[in-house]
């Protein structure tokens, strides 16, 4: 089996940010795994994480593809790099942006920067893929934060946007995410053809952030 991506989201959980992202990200970089595990954290929080956890793959929520100059309050890609990251998310349901804004990020990233670009739905994760970044990850919202996995709602957006993904572009990794929260839910994820999950709640919100990582690897 080819290497499973984790992706765990700390979004702005109270339970994963700051001090406490540090804590989280330590526990992910104790877990041993055949899989890839990453932690994509706060701006703020992206020196301190990659500095207390070393190993683990740290990326961004967000970046913008603006140059260093007067650009107040963006995010610039080399400075994240320069902090240790080594990827991004972009386009999340909860932080939307054009097509325009994708392509010219992925222009201005190096090889080897992971860029994880979001989809609602299978039409959106096809035009992403066309831009060709490191992976799709399709992401129903209304499935976001819920206690159902995407994998049993709606196991057909995630084989579709398996098959469409590979149809633009074959070395686009798929992603899929919105409410997983078990090794069962990435299980299913793997079998529809993912290469991997991307979630949030159900390692930020849980009473035992160590137990729900190792359950979440069990099988990969
Ligand atoms: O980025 C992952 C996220 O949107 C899914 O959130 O809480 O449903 O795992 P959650």
């Amino acid at each position: 089996m080819s290497e499973s991506l984790v992706v765990v989201n700390f979004k702005t959980y109270e339970t994963a940010q700051g001090a406490s992202a540090e804590d989280l990200a330590r526990k992910m970089a104790g877990i041993e795994t055949t899989a890839r595990l990453v932690a994509a954290v706060s701006a703020f929080d992206v020196e301190s994480v990659v500095e207390a956890a070393p190993g683990l793959e740290v990326w961004c929520q967000h970046l913008d593809p603006v140059g260093f100059g007067s650009n107040t309050g963006w995010l610039h890609p080399l400075t994240a790099i320069e902090r240790g990251a080594s990827g991004t998310l972009i386009n999340h349901a909860e932080h939307k942006v054009s097509l325009e804004h994708v392509a010219m990020l992925l222009e201005q990233t190096p090889e080897g920067f992971s860029i994880c670009a979001c989809a609602a739905n299978i039409e959106e994760a096809r035009a992403l893929s066309d831009l060709e970044p490191t992976f799709v990850a399709v992401e129903p919202p209304e499935l976001i934060g819920g206690e159902i996995s995407v994998t049993s709602a709606d196991p057909g957006i995630v084989s579709g946007t398996a098959k469409a993904v590979k149809e633009v572009c074959s070395s686009v990794g798929v992603l899929c995410g919105a409410g997983v929260k078990t090794g069962d839910d990435v299980k299913v994820a793997v079998q529809l053809g993912a290469s991997g999950v991307l979630l949030a709640s159900g390692v930020t919100m849980s009473e035992d952030q160590l137990e729900s990582l190792e359950n979440l690897v069990y099988f990969l």
